[in-house]
Formats: structure tokens, C-alpha cells, sequence
């Protein structure tokens, strides 16, 4: 049978929840068998809300080394998804952007024509929400594709 080729973006902030994100994102990625292949493409948006990373970021650190730790964050945050995505022989580009989190998720979803978008209901922020956070919850409202919500 003819299939189709979807793209699917998932947004990885190296929290458990995007994890678990990644985990649904191979799931729907790898549902295709054949010639047909899904592509998937990780985003991580650096971003200076740095207090979401600050067991990696201790006050007074010298500004050379922060460009190392910021590539240390993203390594571990795109770990899973490269090593499911080689597992399953799954296409996987990985996205590095710096700015606004939501904003820029939902402008590469649009870039890359995205047919969906997998994202955590919540991620690296400490508070307790009821369900979404202050990301997923603008992303859900402006993205231009379907959005899967992983829960926590
Ligand atoms: N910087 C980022 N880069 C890529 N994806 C992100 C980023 N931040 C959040 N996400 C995605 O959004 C999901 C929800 O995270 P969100 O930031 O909305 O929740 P939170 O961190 O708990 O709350 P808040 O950031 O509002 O304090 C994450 O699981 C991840 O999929
Ligand atoms: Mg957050």
C-alpha cells in the first residue's frame, strides 16, 4: 500500500516529561513500515531562562565555561531521542534555536511544514501545574499542525 510521509516535530527540553514525549513521538514516527519513512525532527530552544537549568548553572561561573555547559544541557537533551530514533531507524534531524521557547517552536513548525507536533504537558519548570505549562500551553494555541500532548 502507498503511504505517505509525515514529518513529526518533538520538542525536547531535557526534562523527564519531554522524554516522555520523545518516547510517544518514535511511537507514531516508527508506525510507518516500508519505503515510506516518517521523519522526525527534535527541537531544543535555548533560551535564557536559565534558572530552568540551574543544577547546571551555579551562581559565578566564568563566561567561557557557560557555552560548554549550554552544549553539555543539550547533549542530555536530545540523548534519548538519538538513541531511539537510531534504534528504530527512524530520519531524525535535531534543531538548536536560541530565543523564545513557544514562539519559536510554533514558527518551525510552520518553517518545516510540520504534520504534527509532539510536546510534554509540562517540562523543567519547578512549579506544580494543574496541567500545562506556560510553553505547551502557547504552543497548543498558535501551532500551525495538529499537537500531541504528552502527559506527565
Ligand atoms: N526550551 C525548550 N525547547 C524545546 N522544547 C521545550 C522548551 N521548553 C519547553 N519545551 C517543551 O514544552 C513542554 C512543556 O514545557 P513548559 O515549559 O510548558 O512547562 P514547565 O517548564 O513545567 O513550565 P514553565 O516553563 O511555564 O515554568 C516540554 O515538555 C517540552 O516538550
Ligand atoms: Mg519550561
Amino acid at each position: 500500500m502507498l503511504g505517505i510521509r509525515r514529518k513529526i516535530m518533538v520538542a525536547v527540553d531535557g526534562s523527564a516529561v519531554s522524554d516522555k514525549a520523545v518516547n510517544e513521538a518514535i511511537w507514531l514516527a516508527g508506525s510507518q513500515e516500508g519505503s515510506f519513512k516518517n521523519k522526525l525532527i527534535a527541537v531544543f530552544v535555548k533560551n535564557d531562562r536559565v534558572r530552568d537549568y540551574d543544577d547546571l548553572f551555579v551562581r559565578g561561573i566564568p563566561v567561557e565555561e557557560i557555552s560548554e555547559r549550554w552544549e553539555k544541557i543539550i547533549e542530555h537533551a536530545f540523548f534519548v531521542v538519538k538513541k531511539l530514533a537510531a534504534e528504530k531507524d527512524i530520519a531524525l534531524e535535531t534543531v538548536i534555536v536560541e530565543g523564545e521557547p513557544a514562539s519559536i517552536i510554533v514558527a518551525l513548525t510552520k518553517k518545516h511544514d510540520v504534520d504534527l507536533l509532539v510536546i510534554g504537558s509540562t517540562g523543567k519548570g519547578s512549579m506544580k501545574r494543574a496541567f500545562l505549562g506556560s510553553v505547551s500551553a502557547e504552543v497548543i494555541e498558535n501551532a500551525g499542525c495538529g499537537v500531541y500532548v504528552a502527559r506527565a
